[in-house]
Order: structure tokens, then sequence, then C-alpha cells
């Protein structure tokens, strides 16, 4: 299984900062939003992954992982030339899915709580995979409608007259034939290759499943200024409570044995003194 993480877009609501480099490297609390989606496919066991986004900020993105090594993973980079929609993540990304299947997360969406949901698909996925969160606005996102024995029968993008409260969150498993369809898909009247068509191709041939995500689970917007200050908040008190970071890539990747405890011990000694580097040493000597 590949990972991508589609990490581009205009960006335009986050003007001023967009000016400079996309909305996925603003903190969130106390590290970069992306690090959030990026420590889902991690924890979903994904090690070979391909960032797309814009060419200003490729860069940054090189900077703060490189090529991965040093978190067990392999990371690629693949420049989106122009926000031509998310489905153009799987034609960018051809040569590195290859013939394997793969999972796209938006590189701002947050996942917090038990991930069993994302884990299970993974496992069980043959065609496509996505899934509905209730949320409060449907308006704003791809929305399922269910039949009354809980089977999706469509997925509109952005309906003024949503058919549910179930919206698609950023995160989708596809087999291999997801290349395929993108490659044919027509761009949409806003002009972009939209996931939503994917999903209903899959959705046509009988072979899209539609799981629902528990209330347990917080799938965190970042679309607006507030919702940014929204999950810092959020993520600030949990680890303030808790004691315990949220997307913390390094020690996922120890946890996950990506990399072994010499290597770990490596990457913490590489940074500076601060309470990131702190929190890390503790994981080491295993003081939580
Ligand atoms: C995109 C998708 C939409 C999905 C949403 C999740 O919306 O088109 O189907 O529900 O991501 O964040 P956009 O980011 O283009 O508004």
């Amino acid at each position: 299984m590949k990972g991508i993480i589609l990490a581009g877009g205009s960006g335009s609501r986050m003007y001023p900062i967009s000016q400079v480099y996309s909305k996925q490297l603003t903190l969130i609390y106390d590290k970069p939003l992306i690090y959030y989606p990026l420590s889902v496919l991690m924890l979903g066991g994904i090690k070979e992954i391909l960032i797309i986004s814009n060419e200003e900020t490729i860069p940054y993105y090189h900077k703060l992982f490189k090529d991965g090594s040093h978190l067990g993973l392999s990371i690629e980079y693949v420049v989106q030339a122009a926000p031509n929609g998310i489905a153009e993540a799987f034609i960018l990304g051809d040569k590195f899915i290859g013939s394997d299947s793969v999972t796209l997360i938006l590189g701002d969406n947050i996942f917090y709580g038990n991930l069993d949901f994302f884990y299970q698909g993974i496992e069980h996925n043959s065609g496509a995979t996505v899934f509905g969160y209730r949320v409060n606005d449907p308006e704003r996102y791809g929305v399922v409608e269910f039949d009354k024995n809980g089977k999706a029968l469509s997925i509109e993008e952005k309906p003024q007259n949503p058919k549910s409260k179930f919206a698609v969150p950023g995160l989708y498993i596809y087999n291999n034939e997801v290349v395929k369809i993108s490659k044919n898909l027509k761009p949409s009247p806003r002009g972009e290759l939209e996931i939503t068509d994917v999903n209903n191709t899959y959705l046509n041939k009988g072979e899209l499943r539609v799981e629902k995500i528990g209330r347990g689970v917080a799938w965190l917007d970042t679309g607006t200024p507030e919702a940014l200050l929204q999950a810092s908040n959020f993520f600030g008190t949990i680890e303030d409570r808790q004691g315990l970071k949220v997307a913390c890539i390094e020690e996922i990747a120890y946890y996950m044995n990506f990399i072994s405890k010499e290597q770990f011990e490596k990457v913490i000694h590489q940074m500076p003194k601060c309470q990131y580097k702190n929190y890390l040493e503790n994981i080491l000597t295993g003081v939580e």
C-alpha cells in the first residue's frame, strides 16, 4: 500500500501567508499541520509516501522530511502545477503508485481518536473504501446518500440540498484501478478533476465501500483561520492534559518499529534544545 498526501491548493483563504507557502505548513499547536495526516498514514503502516504540493512549498517539505529515511520512511515529492483537483494526484503519482493500491489523505485533514475504521479499511479494501462522518454543514463537502439499510446510493460534491449529514472526509483507499479512472475523468464545472467523480465511478461498478466513522473520532477541518485556531486549541488542551503528543512523527516511527532505538536516539540528538526534544528523550528513556 502506497500513501499520497495532497498538500497543495491555491490556499487563497489563507492569504496573506499563502503568498509564501501552502497552509499545511501552518502550526497546529506545536507542529505543522501536515504532521497530522502524515501520522495517520504511518499509523496505518504505510511507509512509502508521496507528497504533492505547489512549486513554492515543495522545498519546505523537503527541508522538513528529506527522503524520510530517518523516520524509516521513503518520501518522494511531486509538483502540482495548478490546483486542478484532488483526483489529479493519481495522474501525477502514476509512476510512484506503480502496480500498488494507494491511500490518499488530504494535507489539511486531521483525524484524532480510535483509527480502527482506517485500519479495517486498509485490511478489507478490494475496490475503493471511503468514509462517512456526520457534520453540521454537509453542503461544504462531498455528501453520501444512504438507503434504509445503510447502503450508499450516491455521493454529491457540495450539494445545495444535502441528502444526508454525512460528509466524505479526505481519506480514501483505492485499488490500482484509480489511476486509470482518474486519467479518464473530465474536469467538473469548477474546472477540477473531482475525487467525488472517482468515487462515483467505483460506486456505479458496485466496488465502493462507504464506512461510517463513529462519534468517538474527531475529524477536524482546517479550511479557515477560525478552524485552524480551534484545532490548535483542541490539541493544545489534549497534549497539556495528558503530557502526550498527538501526531509526533518521530515517536510514531519508533512506536511502529519503523526505526530502531539507535536510530531514534540519533534523530533526537540532531534536534535543537527544545520542549519537543525533551518529550522525545522521555519516550526514549521510558519516562512517561
Ligand atoms: C474536498 C472534496 C470533498 C471532501 C473534502 C474533505 O473538498 O472535494 O468531497 O468532502 O475535500 O475535506 P475541497 O477541499 O475541495 O473543498
